[in-house]
């Protein structure tokens, strides 16, 4: 193993940018669909994989929205969470703060409980049987409107004990945060945390309304924020947290690959940066794969890799203990390492 990959594995992370419907796996698509009698128009699992060549995000998202189509029962969702959980604790993952998107289910006619309680019992197991703590961010579709969002919002009140926050997902342009202001504010009365997908593919201009029009915890992705000088130093002075994707930009052709992505410059330059898998079946690689890929390409250094797994706890909507226990552990694993450069 390289020296690399001894450090990435070593760390303690939390990853905070994960649709849980992008863990699906062709494998378990294909054994959903027979489970539950839906029929795929693909024979095979390579077929599967051939079909995830994307030009843009919209290009993904249509396949996204077709591979959810097996996800029918409880126990579906239940599966899909604990597999991606799991793969998670492989990556010695400690703590996730996970999206699903119910309104991609509830207009095929599955009802929100079915959702819920499969994501939420596996969640729970999960951290019986891997010590894994999350949060579960629940997404509006920012293609559907602000009166669909707030119906979503209205079927989700009873739950709220069970939801830590709400994010903004789908399709960017065109749908800029503000189409979701009011949305939010009642969602921020609600008592719930809030982020939203911004600057993916969209302009510095959504990162912006993101963060006064919404007032945002975090922003997922924000790529676009390295063209904006003042908006880098504004997200440097408020200590706000980006949720980024490497391997992500590059399969979406959000960067034309790995060495273009901004990550390194926007880190360098002191915004808090995480690294995160988005969509990981989609994408090809989980959140250890997205460390090692843009550590690679970036040349980041092994003190840069432990910021990074730093951030990722700060940024995160744990307590404030917990998060100093776990920058306690990246610490001693770092002595112990005795990593160079550090
Ligand atoms: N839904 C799932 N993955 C997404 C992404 N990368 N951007 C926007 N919406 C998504
Ligand atoms: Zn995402």
């Amino acid at each position: 193993m390289s020296q690399l990959e001894t450090l990435v594995n070593a760390l303690p992370k939390a990853e905070l940018h994960l649709h849980l419907e992008g863990s699906l796996e062709p494998e378990m698509m294909f054994e959903l669909a027979r489970r539950n009698g839906v029929e795929l128009k693909y024979g095979s699992v390579d077929e599967i994989r051939a079909a995830y060549d994307f030009s843009n995000l919209q290009d993904f998202l249509d396949l996204y929205y077709q591979g959810m189509a097996v996800l029918q029962t409880e126990q579906d969702f239940y599966d899909l969470t604990s597999a991606y959980l799991a793969k998670a604790a492989a990556d010695n993952v400690r703590h996730v703060e996970v999206f699903f998107d119910p309104q991609a289910h509830m207009e095929r006619g599955i009802v929100f409980e079915t959702v819920l309680n499969g994501i939420r019992r596996a969640l729970q197991d999960g951290h019986i049987r891997h010590g894994i703590t999350f949060s579960l961010i629940m997404c509006f579709l920012r293609h559907l409107s602000e009166e669909e969002a707030f119906a979503l919002l209205e079927v989700a009140t009873p739950y709220l004990d069970q939801i830590d926050g709400v994010g903004l997902d789908s399709s960017e342009l065109g749908h800029p945060p503000s189409k979701f202001k009011r949305v939010f504010e009642e969602a921020g009365i609600l008592g719930l945390k809030r982020v939203a997908h911004a600057g993916e593919e969209g302009p510095p201009e959504y990162i912006w309304e993101a963060l006064q029009e919404i007032g945002v915890d975090r922003i997922d992705h924000g790529n676009a924020a390295a063209r904006d000088q003042r908006l880098v130093d504004h997200l440097v002075e408020t200590g706000m947290t980006l949720t980024m994707c490497p391997l992500s930009n590059q399969r979406l052709c959000v960067t034309p690959d790995l060495i273009t992505n901004p990550l390194a410059k926007l880190l360098r330059a002191g915004v808090r940066v995480t690294v995160n898998s988005d969509d990981p079946s989609y994408f090809g690689g989980y959140v250890n794969d997205n460390y090692l890929a843009i550590a690679d390409a970036l040349d980041l250094t092994p003190a840069e890799i432990i910021m990074l797994a730093r951030n990722s706890f700060i940024g995160s909507f744990l307590p404030d203990a917990d998060k100093e226990r776990y920058l306690d552990e990246i610490d001693t694993v770092v002595s112990e390492l005795a990593a160079p450069g550090i």
